[in-house]
């Protein structure tokens, strides 16, 4: 990492807990910070892909670039698999977009792979030599949790360190949640501006109004746990708002009244109530732009058809006015003025915090 910004982050994360402050601009914008990020931090974590019921049956497949990894997440013998999509010809992309398939060929020279990633055949390669078993696509590690796809591209991943987050969502049920939408943008913005602005109530009031004001105003944002792996808040509800519905058995009236957002590092943000699961994946793509693949999922059959559209409606909205916030900051960051400032108390922006002081453990760990 550029030696400054290093510096910085270490200074910013002893600073004393009632006067936190944001990290500089060169944070979000400087190439060699995001080069040393993609080496490290976002080589060695766990990246949500999506949900497992996106791929319900066998053979579902849907794709998806991740760094300088395009990937090809399927569905065989009964399992997720997140397997390379460069084939082991001369690496062109066996599959694109999403669907079902038994077979995939590689449109280039047709190698037809199984969704298991074995090479089924390839046409015409008849060299003594070639060995049909020893070309099978490779396969990233994996894991289905909370009904989340998570893969890392690393040999030596990180730990996958949640414990205390299942703990905190666990009655909700996460796992029970229903896919029912998924949309895929380009966001002008670093990745770590998104990951801060979805995990901080502070903006909440000011920059969705209309959207989410009503239902979980700023000055009703509380700070929940945080751990190794990950950070999370509670926006709660004001009496006056109704709840988001009944969802899982076993929910208490606190917790049906209110949003948990938490964040997995390093690149998933997501927010679950009562009968609605939002989770963001953020795709760095250079320093400043990113790809964010984003879900929405419903517990049980509460809410009909209208209301989820209803739902996604808003999200969209939600989403674009944070993304016309942050691809503005974006270019503002660029400024020499754009030092860092004091950050709110805990219950605001703690997360942001939580958030520096995992970059700056890794940092002194990946050094
Ligand atoms: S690159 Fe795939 S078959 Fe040639
Ligand atoms: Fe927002």
């Amino acid at each position: 990492m550029t030696q400054h910004l290093r510096k910085k982050l270490v200074n910013v994360a002893a600073s004393p807990e009632d006067g936190p402050t944001s990290m500089p601009g060169s944070f979000y914008t400087d190439p060699q910070l995001f080069a040393w990020e993609c080496n490290t931090v976002l080589h060695t974590g766990w990246y949500c892909l999506g949900r497992a019921d996106e791929i319900p049956n066998e053979g579902d497949f849907f794709t998806q670039q991740l760094l300088n990894e395009p990937l090809l997440i399927t569905r065989a013998d009964n399992s997720v698999r997140v397997l390379s999509n460069a084939c082991r010809h001369r690496g062109m992309p066996v599959a694109q977009g999403a669907g079902n398939a038994r077979r995939h060929v590689c449109p280039y020279h047709a190698w037809a792979y199984g969704s298991d990633g074995k090479l089924l055949s390839a046409p015409r390669m008849k060299n003594t030599g070639f060995d049909l078993k020893a070309c099978a696509l490779p396969a990233f590690h994996s894991r289905v949790h909370n009904g989340f796809i998570y893969t890392s591209l690393s040999d030596v991943p990180d730990p996958f360190d949640v414990a205390d987050l299942d703990a905190l969502i666990a009655p909700y049920q996460p796992e029970n949640f229903r896919h029912i939408h998924t949309a895929t943008e380009m966001w002008n913005c670093n990745w770590k501006a998104l990951v801060e602005n979805f995990m901080e109530g502070y903006h909440l009031s000011v920059v969705h109004p209309e959207t989410l004001h009503h239902y979980t105003p700023t000055g009703l944002s509380r700070k929940g746990p945080s751990g190794a792996g990950f950070t999370s808040y509670f926006a709660n509800y004001p009496d006056s708002a109704a709840g988001r519905g009944t969802g899982a058995a076993g929910l208490s009236e606190k917790e049906k009244k209110r949003s948990t957002l938490f964040a997995v590092y390093p690149a998933q943000v997501v927010s679950i109530a009562a009968t609605s699961l939002v989770s963001l994946s953020i795709f760095p793509l250079d320093v400043e732009h990113i790809e964010v693949r984003w879900t929405f999922s419903t517990y049980g059959k509460e809410l009909e058809d209208g209301l989820l559209a209803d739902r996604i409606a808003v999200w969209n909205e939600v989403n674009r006015e944070d993304r016309e916030k942050l691809e503005t900051m974006q270019k503002a960051l660029h400024s020499r003025h754009a030092t860092g400032g004091p950050l709110a108390s805990a219950d605001y922006e703690g997360t942001v915090r939580d958030f520096q002081l995992w970059m700056a453990e890794r940092s002194s760990q990946l050094a």
